[in-house]
């Protein structure tokens, strides 16, 4: 049992029970240093209940209560205050660390239930933008932190791959465009174009005509137009996948907007059958008022199918694949209103899990206070952005450690490590601005810094001669140990707690409080002098190293022995 509940168990036995478990457990408080406790029960809140001052409430509590299980407990004003049993605590909490290694914190709350998460989905022949770069890595770390509570995740990149935009980019090319071009630089190639097709039908509308005719081929597969969309998305991919590579992601499926071309006309039936559609305007669209929500235009008066109509069947294809537990969109919150359309649309249709179904939204992002914007041609392209961050780690270890064996690989690791987790230390619906020096300091709430710190415990790892797991930590006197080893403990309350919120920013933060606490161990502590602590201090080193480097994996980001 954790010491949040034998507090709790013995405060509730103390009250009476004129307070439930979780009602003592909403109270508790962590005080700012450990010489006031290890927990705190306020009680002016009970005043009103019990008619006492609070002061009084606090010693009567503490004349009553069950102490057994605590160092000591003190009352200090209208505070009690409980100082756990640190040799026993401390003891137990190494050891579970160091047993389980890399698992430490692994739970089975998920049952192995199935949860796709639609994430990246960047649209072909664009660049990949920022917005894309968040769903990527708070997707990838949302997925690390399912499995990590006993879910099976399914990484879904639903890629751009369909739609009116294609009739003008192949208009665009058979205008302007020539293979060897496209060959040598694919998707810039491609946005010239379209951004040409833009600017020219200003004046000459009739190439919207030509655009609508080759999206039509398209869609009834004609070998031309159908070859050519081929092309664009496979070269597409080829440029994705060298992001995906240095962001070390990997997806389950691929499966675009295209793979569900042929599973619409089931949708529509569908749709039909449960008398849903209905005609207006001579479009047929799902009415939502029930919802308070727009209708969901579901085909066009020529009959073209949507966004949401493939989603639809994305999601129907989904349900059927997987009967999934928890259905995830890691995308934007410019779409909430659109997802809400969708669900509400799922739930009329009667789609098993469409109650699981949840946007999972996260803000826009700018780069040094610019916007992206891919039709103006004002791009900062994402690999740009991480080629320029890898370059600044260079010049940083080039200058703090010249000597370091296989620079190039350790800088690739702390360059784009700064970037995805200076994006996932924040609230995911939060805008940020994102100010790429920043993010690189070693210093402050940065990637590098936790990084850093990790490096640093390996550091002495590598220089003490022999590491005993199974090192007695009552001898660990230190309070900054003793803060060090409450932040260890408390690891997998906050795995569980990253996942029912499906944030990766309470990793992170996490990560960045560990590091701290253990740096000022670090820098006081004299770890590696010969005495009889000697073991159980490297034990905490070793524990640390353990936890700073799997609450990094959670996050996507590598953790290098050496930096
Ligand atoms: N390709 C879309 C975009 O870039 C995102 C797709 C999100 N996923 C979905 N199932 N709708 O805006």
């Amino acid at each position: 049992m954790d010491y949040k509940q034998k507090v709790t168990a013995a405060l509730v036995q103390a009250l009476d029970g004129q307070l439930t478990a979780e009602e003592v457990q909403a109270k508790l408080e962590r005080p700012k240093t450990s010489d006031k406790g290890d927990l705190a029960f306020p009680t002016f809140t009970l005043a009103k209940l019990l008619h006492q001052a609070p002061q009084q409430i606090a010693q009567n509590l503490a004349d009553k209560l069950d102490t057994t299980d605590f160092e000591k407990v003190e009352v200090v004003g209208p505070y009690l205050n409980f100082f756990f049993d640190k040799a026993g605590y401390s003891a137990d909490t190494l050891k579970t660390v160091l047993t389980a290694g890399a698992d430490y914190g692994q739970n089975q709350d998920g049952n192995n239930g199935n949860v796709p998460i639609d994430m990246s989905s960047p649209n072909i022949a664009k660049p990949m933008s920022m917005g894309h770069l968040r769903s990527t890595v708070i997707g990838n770390s949302i997925a690390n932190i399912l499995t990590k509570n006993g879910y099976h995740p399914i990484k879904d990149n639903h890629l751009g791959d369909w739609g009116t935009q294609f009739g003008k980019l192949i208009t665009a090319y058979k205008l302007w465009g020539n293979e060897a071009d496209v060959k040598k630089d694919p998707i810039n190639k491609l946005v010239e174009y379209y951004v040409r097709f833009h600017k020219e039908d200003v004046d000459k509308p009739e190439l919207d005509d030509i655009a609508r005719e080759w999206f039509r081929k398209l869609e009834a597969g004609d070998p031309e137009a159908h070859k050519l969309w081929e092309w664009f998305r496979e070269v597409s991919l080829q440029e994705f996948n060298d992001v995906y590579k240095e962001l070390g992601v990997k997806f389950d499926t691929y499966n675009g907007e295209a793979f569900y071309n042929d599973k619409l006309a089931e949708v529509v039936q569908l749709l039909k059958d449960k008398h849903l559609l209905v005609e207006s305007e001579g479009a047929q669209v799902v009415d939502l008022s029930k919802y308070d929500l727009n209708p969901a235009l579901i085909l066009k008066s020529d009959g073209a199918s949507l966004y949401i109509t493939r989603d639809i069947a994305t999601a129907l294809y989904r349900d059927r694949t997987y009967s999934p537990v928890k259905n995830l969109y890691v995308v934007g919150s410019e779409q909430t209103y659109y997802f809400k359309q969708l669900k509400a649309v799922l739930e009329e249709m009667g789609v098993k899990s469409a109650p699981n179904l949840q946007h999972v939204p996260f803000g826009l992002i700018t780069v040094d206070g610019k916007k992206l914007s891919t039709r103006s041609g004002r791009i900062i392209l994402l690999a740009k952005v991480l080629e320029e961050s890898v370059k600044l780690a260079q010049e940083e270890i080039a200058e703090k450690n010249p000597t370091l064996a296989n620079k190039d690989e350790v800088a690739k690791q702390v360059g784009v490590g700064a970037i995805v987790f200076g994006d996932l230390k924040n609230e995911r619906t939060n805008n940020i601005d994102f100010v790429l020096a920043d993010q690189l300091k070693f210093e402050g709430e940065t990637g590098p810094y936790v990084q850093y710190a990790h490096a640093r415990a390996e550091s002495i790892l590598r220089k003490a001669a022999h590491v005993d797991v199974t090192a007695d930590a009552n001898q660990l006197t230190d309070p900054l140990a003793w803060d060090t080893i409450k932040a260890l403990a408390d690891f997998p309350q906050i795995v569980k707690m990253a996942c029912d919120e499906l944030e990766p920013s309470v990793i992170a933060k996490y990560a960045i409080r560990l590091a701290k606490t253990f740096n000022k161990y670090y820098a006081h502590a004299k770890i590696l002098t010969d005495d009889a602590e000697l073991s159980a201090r490297l034990a905490l080193v070793k524990a640390v190293s353990t936890v700073l480097k799997e609450a990094l994996r959670l996050l996507g980001v590598q953790a290098p022995d050496e930096m």
